[in-house]
């Protein structure tokens, strides 16, 4: 999705959401079409008041980046997860990632939903 003004979108919405009192908001830090290149991390973290989760893109790397700095509270994965079954382990041993297929998002079939390898099939003991 995208909008005309996703700045002021995101801290009209930051402002509103705060009166509720919600576990959570997430928010994507942008678009799969790259139409939506402005920083609305920001405007959400200085004006909503909660807990903020973002995600979109982001690396294990740029993730403790992240929350470390206080930028947001926590960073979700989508794609990674999709190609890596241990993710979590993955990120905690430090470990190369294995890239998705887009090819196989949407798809109907066995391959790219369940066939990723875990960590030791790629380094058998
Ligand atoms: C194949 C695929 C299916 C997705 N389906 C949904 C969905 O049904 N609802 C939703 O809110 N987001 C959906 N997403 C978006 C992800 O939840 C996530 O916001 C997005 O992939 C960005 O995070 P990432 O860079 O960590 O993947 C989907 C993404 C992919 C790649």
């Amino acid at each position: 999705m995208s909008d005309s003004d996703p700045v002021g979108l995101v801290t009209w919405l930051s402002k509103k959401l705060s009166d509720y009192d919600l576990a959570y908001l997430h928010l994507m830090r942008a678009d799969f079409m790259g139409e939506q290149p402005l920083d609305v991390v920001t405007p959400a973290r200085e004006h909503y008041k909660g807990h903020l989760i973002v995600n979109m893109g982001y690396s294990p790397q740029e993730a403790q980046h992240v929350v470390a700095e206080g930028i947001a509270d926590a960073v979700a994965f989508g794609v990674p997860f999709i190609a890596n079954p241990d993710l979590p382990r993955r990120i905690k041993e430090g470990a190369e990632l294995n890239q998705a297929d887009p090819k196989t998002f949407y798809t109907q079939a066995r391959e790219g939903y369940n066939d990723y390898p875990f960590l030791e099939e790629l380094a058998p003991v």
